[in-house]
């Protein structure tokens, strides 16, 4: 017997990150994040439960997922499964609509897809905090890609605690997110090791016990699309979460040369009176945030930079959502 479900997901970007956990395990982080959903980039996913199967089976663009990839995603069908009580296992297939190599990562998109795919599959009805609890499981900032528009993972201290909401829809900001693609050669540290990191370095505690301040600031700011104070906070939060990268034991460092030239020139041209900012995740691209108004004249700018190699252009993207197998 075949029961299945398709979703599609946004990943991601964290205006103010996730970095280190409380418990790895469970992902319960060191302090809370604030993000936006990515419209125009997407993982579209379908699971079906078989009882012909004698394991679960991940597919992912076309290919056979590795060991490790498919023991996280059993970890959060285990789950799914346990509400359900069931132990039937799944074939996983997903896609994803990023360019490939380009190191936009895809765990966020991915595991929210996967979640909301399977619990429907099982027929579970789930309400979105335990959908975005569950996909938690799999990727931290996957609980992030669950509601839509700009959301916040509030950390909690446990599994029940710890989940995001939406502080706005899509529509009540038009921000517009430039990713812009750096070139380079090897492959990072993911961010699952990252975090495990985190600790090693002597900045991430001050880090931690400020966080509460930052999200405060990027919360009212968002919430009353206040630009100059939400670039400030965003980038002083990438540079907190970089610092803490580069002080870890061993160090992680994340930019490029091109990373830094961009970031030096988007804080000159906001100097000048253009509206954007930076922040940049675990790799070497820059995601270039301005409003709408600001988006065409910053990626003139840009792309006369000598490290750009090319620019996705995102706008603000809604929850995770079911689609057609
Ligand atoms: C730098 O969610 O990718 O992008 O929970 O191990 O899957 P895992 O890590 P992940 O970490 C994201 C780190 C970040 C910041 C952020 O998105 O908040």
């Amino acid at each position: 017997m075949i029961t299945s479900a398709a979703a599609a997901a946004h990943p991601n970007i964290a205006f103010i990150k996730y970095w280190g956990n409380r418990d790895d395990l469970l992902r319960i982080p060191a302090n809370g994040s604030i993000s936006m959903n990515l419209s125009g980039l997407q993982t579209r996913t379908i699971v079906q439960f078989d009882t012909s199967l004698e394991e679960d089976q991940l597919v992912i663009n076309g290919e056979s997922a590795g060991a490790e990839a498919l023991q996280r995603v059993s970890a959060t069908l285990d789950r799914i499964r346990e509400l359900a009580d069931l132990k039937t296992a799944a074939r996983v297939t997903s896609e994803n609509s990023f360019p490939t190599g380009t190191g936009i990562a895809s765990s966020a998109s991915a595991f929210a897809a996967l979640t909301l795919a399977a619990a429907t599959a099982l027929g579970l009805g789930l309400p979105e905090k335990e959908l975005s609890r569950l996909a938690r499981i799999g990727s931290g900032s996957a609980s992030r890609s669950i509601p839509g528009g700009f959301v916040e993972w509030q950390a909690g201290k446990d599994h029940a605690s710890s989940y995001a909401v939406s502080l706005a829809g899509p529509e009540h900001w038009d921000l517009v997110d430039q990713i812009v693609l750096i070139s380079r050669e090897h492959k990072a540290v993911s961010s699952s090791q990252g975090h495990q990191l985190a600790d090693t370095s002597p900045l991430q505690e001050a880090r931690v016990a400020d966080a509460d301040r930052r999200l405060g600031i990027c919360r009212q700011a968002l919430l009353e699309r206040d630009f100059p104070t939400f670039a400030e906070v965003v980038e002083q939060d990438s540079n907190l979460m970089h610092s803490v990268m580069m002080t870890s034991s061993p160090p992680l460092f994340y930019w490029e040369p091109g990373t830094l030239e961009i970031m030096n020139a988007v804080r000159e041209w906001r100097q000048e009176g253009l509206q954007v900012c930076y922040t940049v995740d675990a790799g070497p691209n820059v995601h270039v945030l301005s409003p709408a108004e600001h988006a065409e004249a910053v990626k003139r700018k840009l792309t006369a930079l000598t490290n750009v190699k090319s620019i996705l252009t995102c706008t603000p993207g809604g929850p995770a959502w079911l689609i057609e197998p």
